[in-house]
Order: structure tokens, then C-alpha cells, then sequence
């Protein structure tokens, strides 16, 4: 089946350039304004193990679409103003989370997000004042820009699901990796060298493996996927750091920082954690099953 002629536009604006110079001044500055780790994982979502983003959006869209429904039908007129004002209350969280997402795209995903973001930065504007109007006593054109403004937030939905379902943002990386149970050998224990992270392969899976050399660890072997969760970085060029306790890798693209024996998420924006491995040295062969 043909696409339709609009559903191209995404197309083309992952290609425009001349995006680029606002998107990069929109990332800088949130990252600027939300300089705390501990709440900028929050809002990618990392204690729940996928993006925020997604479920705080029901809240505004949920507030402006009921409002609309009363806003057709006679003798609502403050159940609808109350509404628009939740939805305008609701939508200042959602689109940080939303900008502490997109401040750690990549560049083709940032120029479609941030005209994702100034469709609804439209919306919400033409949601105030929709109910400044309509406190006012003018709700005829306070409902003509609420329905202005849900039209807003469709090109903004539209474009969200762009971003996700075709550019992949906020996806897991890892979700179809396919590895058979069992343990399977990597070779020579030998031929890896110690403290550095060093790649390897399981038939099509990039292989992260470690060598600890680190204290109560020490000789032991830590074996992750090395494609990160996030955007498919190579963690295996990432820093090496200790983070609560525990050594961790630090993805060299958006620094997401995962624990070498776990995989799991310390810091965002990776929300999913790193398959991990076990290991086990036999007759001189390192060799590893993944874990359940
Ligand atoms: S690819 Fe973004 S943090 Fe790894």
C-alpha cells in the first residue's frame, strides 16, 4: 500500500540540517538546567526500565481530549476550562522528561524531535491561552484555540511516533539478541589481556570481556553484549569507573554507565540493562552462558 504524501515529511526532516543549530542549543540547554544524575534518570525512566516520557504524555493528551468532548456538548463550559488547565498543569513534567530524552539522541532523531517538541510547546501555549480566555468570559475563542492546540499536539503525537517506531529512540538495542543455552567458548582465556575491556563474538553477538583485576574480584571475568541498550554505542571504547560500589562501563556516546558483572543500569539514558554473561575457564578456554 502507498503511504500517504504527508507521511513523508518525517522523511525528509531527519535529512534537514538547517535543524541542527537550534536542536544543538535545545540539548545543551537542558542538559544545563538538569544537572543531577539522580534526577535525570528518573526522567529517562531508568527505575522503571523504560522511558517516562511515554507514559506521562497520557495526563495533558487524556485532559485536552476530554475537554474537547465537553467542549461540543452544551453546558460544560467549566468542566472544560478546568480540564485545559490540568492538561497545561500535566504537560510541563511530561516534556522535560520528553527534553532529558532528547537532549541524548543522535543527530538525525534530534531534528525530528525537536519539531516534535515545538508542536507541543505550540500546543500548550495555545492551551493557556484558551484558558485565560475562557476565564475571561471569551470561550468561543477559547475553544477555537483548544481545538487549534489539539491539532498541535497531533502533529507532535504523529511525529513521537515517528521518532520511536521508525527511528528507534528510546527502543531497547538488545531486545532480539539471539544466543543458544548452554555454555559456549570465546577461546584462549589467555588471549585477553587484563583490566581493559576487549571485544569478542558469539556467532553474530559483539561481546564486551573484562578481565577484573579489581580487588576482591580479581581474576575473575565479566562478559556483557557490547552494543548499548541505548543507541547501540560500543562499550567496549567506553571508561571504566566504579559507581556505588560496583565497576562499571561508561558508554563513550551518551554515558550511559552499566555494571560489568550485571549489565545493569546505574545511570541513564539506557533504561535497559546490558545482557550479561556467566563465565567459567575450562582446559585454558573461556567460556560462557548467558544469563536467564
Ligand atoms: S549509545 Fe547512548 S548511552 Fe550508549
Amino acid at each position: 500500500m502507498r503511504r500517504l504524501p504527508l507521511v513523508t515529511v518525517p522523511d525528509k526532516l531527519e535529512k534537514a540540517g538547517w535543524l541542527d543549530p537550534a536542536a544543538g542549543w535545545v540539548a545543551r540547554t537542558v542538559k544545563a538546567a538538569v544537572p543531577w544524575p539522580a534526577v535525570r534518570d528518573l526522567l529517562h525512566g531508568v527505575p522503571l526500565g523504560h522511558p517516562l516520557h511515554p507514559l506521562m504524555i497520557v495526563a495533558p493528551l487524556g485532559a485536552w481530549v476530554s475537554a474537547a468532548v465537553l467542549d461540543v456538548l452544551p453546558g460544560n463550559e467549566r468542566a472544560a476550562r478546568t480540564l485545559v488547565g490540568m492538561g497545561v498543569a500535566a504537560a510541563g513534567p511530561t516534556a522535560l522528561a520528553g527534553a532529558v530524552d532528547f537532549s541524548r539522541l543522535d543527530t538525525e532523531q534530534q531534528r525530528t524531535g525537536i519539531v516534535h517538541e515545538g508542536a507541543n510547546v505550540l500546543a500548550v501555549g495555545l492551551y493557556s491561552a484558551s484558558w485565560l480566555l475562557r476565564g475571561r468570559g471569551r470561550t468561543g475563542l477559547g475553544k477555537a484555540l483548544a481545538f487549534t492546540g489539539l491539532a498541535a499536539t497531533g502533529v507532535g503525537g504523529f511525529l513521537g511516533g515517528h521518532l520511536s517506531y521508525r527511528q528507534g529512540a528510546g527502543v531497547n538495542r538488545n531486545d532480539d539478541f539471539q544466543v543458544p543455552s548452554g555454555w559456549h567458548s570465546l577461546g584462549p582465556v589467555g588471549a585477553f589481556a587484563s583490566g581493559v575491556p576487549q571485544t569478542a563474538r558469539l556467532g553474530a553477538v559483539p561481546l564486551l570481556v573484562l578481565k577484573r583485576t579489581d580487588g576482591a574480584a580479581d581474576g575473575a571475568v565479566s562478559v556483557l553484549v557490547n552494543t548499548c541498550s541505548h543507541l547501540g554505542g560500543p562499550l567496549h571504547e567506553g571508561e571504566l569507573r566504579e559507581v556505588k560500589n560496583e565497576l562499571c562501563i561508561v558508554c563513550p556516546w551518551h554515558g550511559s554507565t552499566f555494571s560489568v558483572e550485571s549489565g545493569e543500569v546505574l545511570h541513564g539514558p539506557a533504561t535497559a540493562p546490558q545482557p550479561s554473561f556467566s563465565t567459567r575457564i575450562r582446559d585454558g578456554l573461556l567460556e560462557v552462558s548467558v544469563k536467564p
